[in-house]
């Protein structure tokens, strides 16, 4: 894929057939080293589609490879500068162009998937096999808000064990990924507990949660011990031994964020957790999550059907991306942040 071949100078003109305009980074840091550039369309290779973007969703993931914060991401992602420069990785579209062993897709299907990069453009190329279909009765901005948020949301429920009957606390569920922590938990059948910022208290409640409370007015140390199968922790700040005695012997406190160390990040309280847990009754589980399209082919059934609803909190256009970007930086998102074309 070309995606990233500049073709001009950063200031855009209008497109040809050939050309797109994309939101591109060429350095590490906040919102403003965003560009809108002209670049060459993508032209896919034999095992990927092109996608015209119609929706992008933004996550906090976005922001620390925007930033390259923690440190370490930059060894992952690229020394000097991302080596997927235009950010967005959840896309829904239409797929404009198939490579040649592409067989599973066909022009003019409707798509959304979580890939390296890229919804802040109007075409990216990507595997066709990255990619989840949409119905026509699911708008794409909606299903743009499911692959990253509620596909990390659904594999921490998993690793919590979480099912029919479970108790759950989600800490930090105010968030993209909280969100879909208490509703997805709710859609299982348990009973779900729910911390958040008192802006998000509301949208949360209505996820169908049954206790939600102002998470800086709660002091986690106060809570009746053994009281949850399962501890979600989105919010990364109370103490783990704190977080464990919340949960009964056999449950679980899955760890999906936490860890402000400039350098390795969530690093030092994954080893924490580690040690902790050896010979430990309850665990502490560390999620590291992944892409995974048949997880967004679920959530896309789960939305199709109205049972999914995720809380859109604002919805920008492409334009205004680096503003987008400037929301999700605040760490005060209530919900989802969608761009649309
Ligand atoms: N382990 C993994 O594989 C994995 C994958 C994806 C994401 N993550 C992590 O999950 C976390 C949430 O990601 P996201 O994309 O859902 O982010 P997001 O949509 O930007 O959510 C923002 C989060 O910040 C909290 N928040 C709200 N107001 C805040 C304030 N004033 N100060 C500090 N925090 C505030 C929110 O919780 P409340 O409103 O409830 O307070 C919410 O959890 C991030 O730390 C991300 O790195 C981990």
């Amino acid at each position: 894929m070309n995606t990233d071949a500049v073709r001009s100078t950063p200031t855009p003109s209008t497109p040809s057939p050939t050309t797109m305009t994309v939101w591109r980074q060429s350095r590490y840091g906040g919102p403003d080293v965003l560009a809108e550039t002209l670049v060459d369309r993508p032209v896919p290779s034999p095992d990927e589609v092109v996608v015209e973007v119609a929706a992008s969703s933004l996550n906090s993931a976005d922001i620390r490879i925007l930033r390259g914060d923690p440190l370490l991401v930059r060894l992952a992602f690229g020394l000097r500068r991302p080596r997927t420069p235009v950010p967005g990785r959840d896309v829904a579209g239409t797929v404009v162009a198939i490579g040649d062993a592409v067989t599973s897709r066909r022009v003019g299907d409707r798509v959304v998937g979580e890939i390296s990069g890229g919804g802040l453009g109007e075409c990216v190329a990507a595997s066709a096999d990255r990619f989840a279909s949409v119905p026509d009765g699911l708008d794409l901005a909606t299903a743009a808000t499911l692959p990253l948020a509620g596909g990390t949301a659904w594999q921490a429920l998993d690793l919590g064990g979480v099912g029919e009957g479970s108790r759950v606390l989600v800490v930090g569920a105010g968030g993209g990924v909280g969100t879909f922590a208490v509703r997805l938990a709710v859609l299982r059948g348990a009973d779900v507990d729910a911390l958040c910022s008192a802006a998000a208290l509301d949208v949360v409640a209505e996820l169908g949660a049954t206790r939600v409370r102002d998470r800086r007015a709660t002091d986690l140390a106060d809570e009746t011990p053994d009281s949850y199968d399962a501890v979600i922790d989105i919010a990364g700040s109370a103490p783990l031994r704190v977080l464990r005695r919340l949960v009964r012997p056999g449950g679980a406190v899955v760890l999906v964020s936490g860890g402000t160390n400039r350098v390795f990040g969530p690093l030092g309280r994954i080893l924490r957790a580690a040690v902790l847990s050896i010979g430990a009754r309850r665990r502490l589980r560390s999620l590291v999550a992944v892409a995974k399209p048949e997880i967004t082919a679920q959530l896309v059934a789960l939305a199709a059907s109205g049972d999914l609803q995720p809380p859109v909190e604002r919805t920008f256009r492409r334009a205004d991306a680096r503003a987008a970007l400037a929301h999700v930086d605040t760490g005060r998102t209530v919900g989802k942040i969608v761009v649309t074309a």
